[in-house]
């Protein structure tokens, strides 16, 4: 299915379902959808880049078949290059991937754009912005890490959130900027103030027992 990311200019929340219930996935995805989030953020971990193992192609596959949102699929894994195709192959509409494993990245961003998908790229909380700089308007999100990936509900770092702004100032206002780790009500307004558009929130809204409502608190504390 090919969908195209949203327009830059809208703050979109966009649920990972690192925290919903893995054994009820396609009900997760309905629910959030009512909601009338866009997007949906996949984590893709495969114990090596990071410390966590969670889903490949075959699950984005079949939940490709239950859903009409936007997939966004976060490679935390070392071979995105392998893999991301895979991954479009599968459903994602976006796939996003980590500068600290792919130094030529240009290739890869094309492939992905040549496949009907959008291609983004993502600085752990340690990595300079000046890593993405030569690549960042080939892309259509930038995702800036405010935590380190592997495990929801950590603890959000502030001092990470401040590329952003960097982020922000780098790819002007077309770009989708993504923040991801320790989005709640509260760090809603920081990062939003700093220039974040696309707000992934694991803990914050699939804790709770009403996820819509979460949904909803995360877009009011965004105005
Ligand atoms: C962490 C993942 C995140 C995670 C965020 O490595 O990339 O997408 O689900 O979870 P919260 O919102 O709980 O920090
Ligand atoms: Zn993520």
């Amino acid at each position: 299915m090919k969908m195209k990311l949203p327009k830059a200019g809208t703050v979109e929340v966009n649920p990972s379902i690192l925290s919903a219930d893995f054994a009820r996935l396609a009900d997760e995805l309905a629910v959030i959808e009512k909601a009338g989030v866009k997007m949906v953020h996949l984590d893709v971990m495969d114990g090596h880049f990071v410390p966590n193992i969670t889903i490949g192609p075959p699950v984005v596959e079949k939940l490709r078949q239950h859903s009409n949102l936007f997939f966004d699929c976060h490679l935390m894994i070392t071979d995105p290059r392998k893999y991301g195709p895979i991954f479009v192959e599968a459903g994602a509409n976006n796939v996003t991937f980590h500068i600290e494993v792919e130094k030529n990245p240009a290739d890869l961003i094309k492939k992905l754009h040549d496949m009907g998908a959008s291609a983004s790229l993502c600085v752990n909380p340690e990595t300079p912005v000046s890593s993405i700089e030569k690549y960042a308007r080939l892309c259509d999100m930038i995702l800036v890490m405010t935590v380190h990936p592997g495990f929801g509900g950590q603890k959000f770092m502030h001092d990470a959130a401040k590329k952003i702004k960097a982020v922000r100032e780098l790819v002007g206002p077309e770009i989708r900027v993504e923040v991801d780790g320790g989005v709640d009500v509260d760090t809603t307004p920081i990062v939003v103030g700093y220039g974040a558009d696309t707000l992934v929130a694991g803990n914050a809204i699939f804790s709770k027992k009403d996820r819509i409502a979460a949904i909803e608190a995360i877009r009011e504390a965004a105005k």
